[in-house]
């Protein structure tokens, strides 16, 4: 009877054993379910796309990456959760990335409003044996240079903040914003943004990138292109007035960021660049260059 006992007892073990293996995947899928249902019935509320939850879309995506991806430790100076900060990458020569609706509609406008009093026509960096009229027409904008704590609204600060996060250069290292305005016809012809001491002089600091952050719509032109993009062009004798090559087309809010020096320092020579002619509307950009040093 013991021996019955003890192999009952043994058989109830191993069957209470099956059934815990039963169990386990039944739990599983059950809770694959829960989630699967949480998780797509969160997805279709943040596309309703009615109301006032189409516009805080972006919000509950971030929300929605917390509760998906697990906890992580996170240092001092790290963020507290994952964010999303959406690009494309649009060559690889030189290294462009496009990051849609990077500002909003907003921000651009503060921007704009900000630098509007303080326009002047814009300068170019001079080379040996230059002056102001050899120079001329090739810079036909106007601009300002604005600091984000000369902006009482605080969205330079922000979106300072933002491209450090994008590019992982802290902003100790960016330039301040020069927010440039380009009237129908208005243009820069295409050039480098880094210094090639040869050219320049011997330079403190280098550029290493610099993002550009569009704050209006342009019904036509005003597309910032890349003449010698993946090699191309190099050896057509450009003129640096042409418009060609790969055409960005500037959208309220878009930023657009580019390296001009390949990752072992040396000038991307494809990081040639220019502003196409105004042809419809207005063009108004605020770029940030990036520097290997503090500014
Ligand atoms: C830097 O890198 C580029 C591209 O990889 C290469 O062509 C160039 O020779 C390098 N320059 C130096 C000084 O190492």
């Amino acid at each position: 009877m013991k021996g019955g006992g003890a192999i009952r007892s043994g058989s109830g073990g191993g069957g209470g054993l099956m059934r815990t293996r039963l169990r386990l995947p039944v739990v599983l899928l059950s809770c694959s379910l829960f989630f699967l249902a949480g998780f797509f019935g969160s997805l279709l509320f943040t596309q309703d796309p009615q109301g006032e939850e189409e516009l805080e879309r972006p919000l509950s995506r971030e929300r929605l990456m917390e509760a998906v991806w697990p906890e992580m430790a996170y240092g001092d100076s790290g963020d507290p959760a994952p964010s999303l900060i959406p690009y494309q990458i649009l060559s690889w020569q030189p290294r462009a990335l496009y990051f849609p609706q990077f500002a909003t509609s907003e921000q651009c406008e503060n921007v704009v409003k900000t630098a509007k009093a303080r326009l002047r026509p814009s300068t170019l960096a001079l080379r040996k044996g230059e002056t102001e009229e050899t120079t001329k027409g090739i810079r036909t904008s106007s601009g300002t240079f604005l600091s984000a704590d000369e902006d009482p609204t605080r969205t330079l600060a922000e979106v300072e903040k933002k491209i450090a996060k994008a590019t992982m250069i802290p902003r100790s290292h960016g330039e301040p914003f020069n927010v440039l305005r380009y009237e129908i016809g208005q243009k820069y012809a295409s050039h480098y943004d880094a210094f090639d001491p040869a050219q320049y002089g011997p330079q403190k600091s280098q550029r290493v990138a610099s993002f550009l952050l569009y704050l209006t719509d342009v019904e036509e032109g005003g597309e910032t292109m890349f003449p010698y993009e993946n090699g191309e062009n190099m050896d057509i004798g450009y003129d640096y007035e042409q418009c060609i090559g790969l055409k960005v087309k500037p959208r309220k809010g878009d930023g657009l960021l580019f390296y001009s020096l390949m990752v072992n320092g040396t000038i991307d020579l494809t990081s040639l660049h220019g502003s196409c002619p105004v042809i419809k509307g207005e063009k108004w950009v605020a770029t940030k260059w990036i520097r290997n040093k503090t500014v």
